[in-house]
């Protein structure tokens, strides 16, 4: 998959927009604030439903419109346009795919394999755990066909759960919500793990370009104590979860830790290295969606040369040529980013929220 036309209006400080972007790489430069992140929004915005930096659509839409939309050309495998867009005014949003509406997002997502790294991203490894759920839970997404209807079913269980918690209900009341908890658990478990482990083997496949001989380490953590099965975990913990009005145990609490070297990639490395392995794990993370559905994802890197040195560019940039994906990067300076390692290329200007190719 790759975007074969962008074109949006409405958003952020964005004025002009219609581009046909190529397959491979394209940059996009220009001063500070003149729109260059914006454009990178566009279209995550476009795959996600959100911004990669706020959930509150009054910011990103423009301060002066009472409407915005994205608007784009999907190119298939099969050789075929397909048209994709979302239309928001103040209080609706009509999403439009392949000529009919849709109204689930996820429908639209789910054809939009967007991954972003930028300034921020670094917060995979040094943020809250929410973050590195929505990572592997992105990846499954993408890649396990039946993984979003059993979030959505465990996500309604534990929601009814801690509702009961919370109105107190009686104790043999929650048989119901904990069976549909245990059930759904178990299978969100056992493909979470699966993911970090083919995501792990890949790892180990590709950092040397990145990291030499360091030793990446993935470590998934489920949720729950590994000695024991939920049920006993949800039945032991029983009262406290009463006390406190939520479920403290199940894949809600789920978790991942990285070390480099046996150093905690949180608390024992410096930024730049943070930020490298966050590049690692989500190019690994796009190479792994296409090695298993055969398509290619779209990757945006806001702010490329930020925090990395020369050699880290390059490397990084290097990686990045060998993998089948659209890539979209940006950067103050047009040549900080050496682009010569892709056969094709665009380059798009920016200019007070006006976007125009570069020939
Ligand atoms: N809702 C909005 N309406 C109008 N303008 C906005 C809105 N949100 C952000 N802007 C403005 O859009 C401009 C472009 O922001 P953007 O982050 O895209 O710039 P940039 O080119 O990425 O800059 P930098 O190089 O500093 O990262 C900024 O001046 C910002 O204040
Ligand atoms: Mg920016």
């Amino acid at each position: 998959m790759s975007l074969a036309y962008l074109e949006s209006q409405g958003f952020r400080n964005i004025k002009q927009l219609g581009i046909e972007p190529c397959p491979t790489v394209n940059l996009i430069y220009g001063d500070n604030a003149s729109g260059k992140t914006s454009l990178l929004e566009t279209i995550y915005y476009l795959a996600h439903g959100r911004s990669f930096l706020t959930n509150k659509i009054k910011d990103i839409m423009n301060v002066d419109a009472q409407r915005m939309h994205i608007f784009s050309k999907l190119q298939s495998t099969q050789d075929r346009l397909i048209p994709a867009g979302i239309l928001h005014d103040r209080e609706k949003l009509l999403i439009k795919l392949d000529g009919e509406k849709i109204s689930r997002l996820s429908d639209l997502a789910i054809q939009l394999p967007v991954i972003a790294l930028h300034p921020e991203s670094h917060q995979l490894v040094s943020g809250g755990p929410n973050e590195r759920r929505q990572f592997i839970d992105w990846g499954l997404f993408h890649v396990e066909q039946s993984f979003y209807s059993i979030w959505q079913r465990y996500q309604k269980a534990l929601k009814q759960r801690n509702a009961a918690l919370r109105s107190k209900q009686p104790a043999k009341s929650f048989h119901i919500w904990d069976k549909q908890i245990i059930d759904t658990a178990n299978i969100i478990d056992q493909l979470r793990a699966n993911y970090i482990q083919s995501l792990q083997s890949l790892v180990n496949q590709f950092q040397t370009l990145l990291f030499d001989d360091k030793e990446i380490k993935i470590s998934y953590q489920r949720g729950w104590n590994k000695d024991n099965d939920l049920a006993f975990v949800l039945q032991q913990g029983f009262n406290t979860d009463m006390e406190r009005g939520f479920t403290h145990a199940g894949p809600h609490r789920a978790d991942l830790r990285f070390k480099i070297n046996g150093l905690n990639a949180e608390t024992a490395v410096s930024r730049g290295q943070q930020k490298t392995l966050v590049v690692l794990l989500r190019l690994m993370q796009g190479l792994l969606f296409n090695q298993a559905t055969n398509k290619n994802s779209v990757i945006l890197f806001d702010d490329l040369p930020a925090e990395l040195d020369i050699q880290h560019r390059q490397k990084i940039l290097k990686m990045m040529s060998e993998l089948p994906a659209q890539i979209f990067i940006t950067s103050i300076e047009k040549n900080a980013v050496d682009l010569s390692l892709w056969p094709e290329q665009k380059m798009f200007h920016v200019e007070h929220g006006t976007v125009s190719e570069q020939r």
